[in-house]
């Protein structure tokens, strides 16, 4: 069938949808002031110094939240968050704490749960789930209202009544944002986390792409797609994590893969998509049709131009991956590797070959560890995941490092490659998608150059970095190695937003700082947060010194990463700042670190980089 026909014709139409979802849309008959469309031309932000919150006067009456939930046909939500079950009060209840304490976390829980995000500090850790708690349960960062969104229509009531009531606006997908991108203090959330639909074309044609294809709604997770892989028997880029929403936050900022070698990443996937922009309109958003979106919400940080509703992707052929295991380790009892220089040997080959692997089509995630307890202690392990080789190649690209690392005394076997499997990397349907549970990771991110692999010495000087990383002590160093030029990217990837820096890295590393993991921003005293931080900065320094013309990953970022706009968004930031400025002239839509975000700034009471204070005019 030639899809190409019926998206030219409807494309000027709002009526152009992917989904009988798509075609509940906000009509002349509901539509009274507060909830009126915009429009764009001369337009600019009327309201107050900072975002009506609650407790001011222009704060919506109860009549009026009332009046719009029936607009919205009842979809509107009030939510507390989930810890306050654990505290006294009207909420108290000691079973369901109970639960949250023991089981939720195994379950859809926290997923399902219309304001929780997976990142507890970014909302201020105002209410944690405990057994003994101490202070009061409040609402902190965490959005007041809810539209549950299951029509355009929602979204675009949502969309319109922030603006002309002046509320600070967030969106909230599968809430994985690392910092605190889907809350927000006094906001209204528009949840997209209950689009799901999904469609399979077997051919579809737009520009130069013919191929196969796949209409996606915003809320779709990484576990629902592995599901479609298996039902279809193809293959789609999915995020790493189970319960990732693959079409919000992934796509928006980037999106690795462990196909990304081969395929691109995730925002290089998307062909076509719809949104609600602003002004509260409904637009299709193609390469060239409002292209200024599309280079703009594919790589250039989502959350701040509109809100998307479905997308068309590319589908590729089931595509068998090996995922081959290699880890090593010294200074423990069972390390057979005795010498400290011979493990970083090892590890210092490995990371040398990341450009022949994955020129070869490979990607690799490892992680490079110090022990807690020994200054002599480290571990290394990587999975290497390797598309369409047969396992005699698989051999011939592995044998250089293997047996270099045998030569140096550290056992590596490449006898047995275990079989490629299909469609998404060793996982079996059904898959359920539980499991996800807030935690308090915190960590910097760094793009490195592929030039700094071009010679021996410039490697040994970026090495030397991630070296003395490890060795300071309390960081682990996650390295994700590809190769996605925009040859690999192909049409439209070349049309998006993904900055040079990106395209021209071969590795994006997470360094994590571990000591975050039980104590979290706001559970510490500022005091203790910023000496920590500057412990982290100390290390970020030197690696951001040996990879000058770097950049950091958005979607796996310090939210006080300096300079964020080059690091994240590199020579493109200009243009991104253009599109949000047209596209959105009142800032109905904000988020930390975003393209032109510089306008507002949240006013924070204790100085902490969380969402729990009013967002306010900066003045710039
Ligand atoms: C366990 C885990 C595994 C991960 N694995 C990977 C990985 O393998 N590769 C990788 O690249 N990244 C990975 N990430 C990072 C991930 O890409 C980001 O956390 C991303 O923001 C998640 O998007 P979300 O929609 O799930 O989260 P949300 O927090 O709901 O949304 C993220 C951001 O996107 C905005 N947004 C959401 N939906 C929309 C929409 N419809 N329209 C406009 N804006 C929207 C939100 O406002 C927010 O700013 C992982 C994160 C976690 C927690
Ligand atoms: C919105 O209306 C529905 C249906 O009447 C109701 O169940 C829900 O509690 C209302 N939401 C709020 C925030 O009042
Ligand atoms: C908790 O709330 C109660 C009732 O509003 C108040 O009296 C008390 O001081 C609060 N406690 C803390 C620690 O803020
Ligand atoms: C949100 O809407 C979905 C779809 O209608 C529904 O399944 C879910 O229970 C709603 N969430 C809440 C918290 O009401
Ligand atoms: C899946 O598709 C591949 C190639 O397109 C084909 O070889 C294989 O037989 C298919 N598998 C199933 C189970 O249909
Ligand atoms: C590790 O090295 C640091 C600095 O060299 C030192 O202060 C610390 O005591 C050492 N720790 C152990 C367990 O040896
Ligand atoms: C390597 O493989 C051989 C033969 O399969 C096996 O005997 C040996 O234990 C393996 N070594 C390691 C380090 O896994
Ligand atoms: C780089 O480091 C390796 C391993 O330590 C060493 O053998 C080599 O001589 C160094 N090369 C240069 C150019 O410094």
């Amino acid at each position: 069938m030639r899809w190409l026909i019926s998206l030219v014709s409807f494309a000027s139409l709002s009526t152009c949808t992917n989904f009988p979802w798509e075609k509940v849309q906000l009509a002349e008959k509901d539509i009274y002031p507060d909830v009126d469309f915009g429009n764009t031309h001369g337009a600019r932000y009327t309201g107050p110094r900072c975002k009506i919150a609650p407790g001011d006067p222009g704060w919506p009456s109860e009549e009026e939240w009332d009046k719009f939930n029936q607009t919205l046909g009842g979809v509107l939500l009030k939510p507390v968050p989930p810890g306050a079950v654990c505290y006294a009060g009207d909420y108290y209840d000691a079973d369901k704490c109970n639960y949250l304490l023991t089981r939720a976390s195994g379950t859809r829980f926290y997923s399902d749960d219309p304001i929780t995000v997976l990142t507890d500090w970014v909302a201020g850790n105002t209410c944690p789930v405990s057994r003994n708690p101490a202070g009061n349960c409040t609402q902190g960062g965490f959005p007041v209202y809810v539209v549950n969104a299951t029509t355009v229509k929602h979204i675009q009531l949502a969309v319109n009544f922030a603006r002309n009531r002046h509320l600070r606006l967030v969106i909230k997908n599968a809430g994985h944002d690392f910092n605190g991108r889907s809350v927000g203090f006094g906001a209204l959330s528009i949840l997209t986390h209950h689009l799901k639909e999904f469609e399979y074309i077997p051919e579809y044609t737009i520009g130069p792409y013919t191929g196969r294809a796949a209409r996606v709604s915003a809320g779709i997770e990484t576990w629902e797609l592995v599901n479609y892989m298996d039902k279809y028997n193809i293959t789609i880029e999915i995020p790493g994590g189970d319960t990732v929403g693959a079409f919000g936050g992934w796509i928006a900022g980037g999106g690795h893969n462990f196909l990304s070698s081969v395929y691109g990443h995730g925002a290089d996937q998307v062909l076509a998509f719809q949104v609600v922009t602003a002004d509260g309109r409904y637009r299709l958003v193609t390469p060239e049709e409002n292209g200024d979106l599309f280079y703009a919400m594919l790589g250039g940080g989502g959350s701040t131009y509109g809100v998307l509703t479905s997308a068309i992707i590319k589908v590729h052929p089931p595509t068998p991956v090996t995922t081959v295991h290699l880890a090593f380790h010294v200074g423990s009892p069972s390390s057979t590797i005795k010498a400290t220089e011979t493990f970083w040997s090892g590890v210092w080959l490995y990371q040398s070959l990341a450009p022949a692997l994955c020129d070869a089509g490979a990607t690799h995630y490892s992680y490079v560890r110090k022990g807690a307890a020994s200054n002599t202690s480290y571990t290394f392990d990587v999975d290497f995941h390797i598309p369409f080789l047969t396992p005699p190649q698989i051999t011939a690209l592995l044998t250089p490092l293997y047996t270099s690392l045998n030569r140096l005394g550290i056992p590596a076997n490449l006898t047995t490659i275990p079989p490629a499997t299909l469609p998404a990397a060793g996982t079996r349907p059904p898959k359920t998608g539980a499991g996800a549970a807030p935690g308090n990771v915190y960590f910097a991110s760094r793009l490195f150059p592929r030039s700094n692999w071009a010679d021996q010495a410039v490697y040994n000087t970026t090495f030397a970095a991630i070296r003395a990383t490890v060795e300071e002590g309390g960081f682990t160093f996650h390295g994700v190695n590809f190769w996605t030029p925009r040859a690999v990217a192909g049409w439209p990837g070349t049309r998006n937003s993904i900055a040079a820096h990106w395209r021209g890295a071969i590795m994006h590393a997470d360094v994590f700082d571990d000591g975050f993991r039980s104590l979290g921003v706001g559970r510490q005293t500022p005091e203790e947060f910023w000496e920590r931080h500057g412990r982290l900065e100390r290390v970020m320094k030197r690696v951001r010194e040996v990879t000058p013309d770097g950049g950091a990953y958005f979607n796996e970022a310090d939210v006080l990463e300096p300079e964020w706009q080059r690091a994240f968004f590199g020579e493109g930031y200009g243009r991104l700042v253009g599109v949000k400025r047209r596209r959105d002239p009142w800032g109905v839509f904000w988020a930390v670190n975003t393209p032109g975000c510089e306008r507002w700034a949240v006013e924070e009471g204790r100085g902490l980089p969380t969402q729990d204070g009013r967002l306010c005019l900066t003045g710039e």
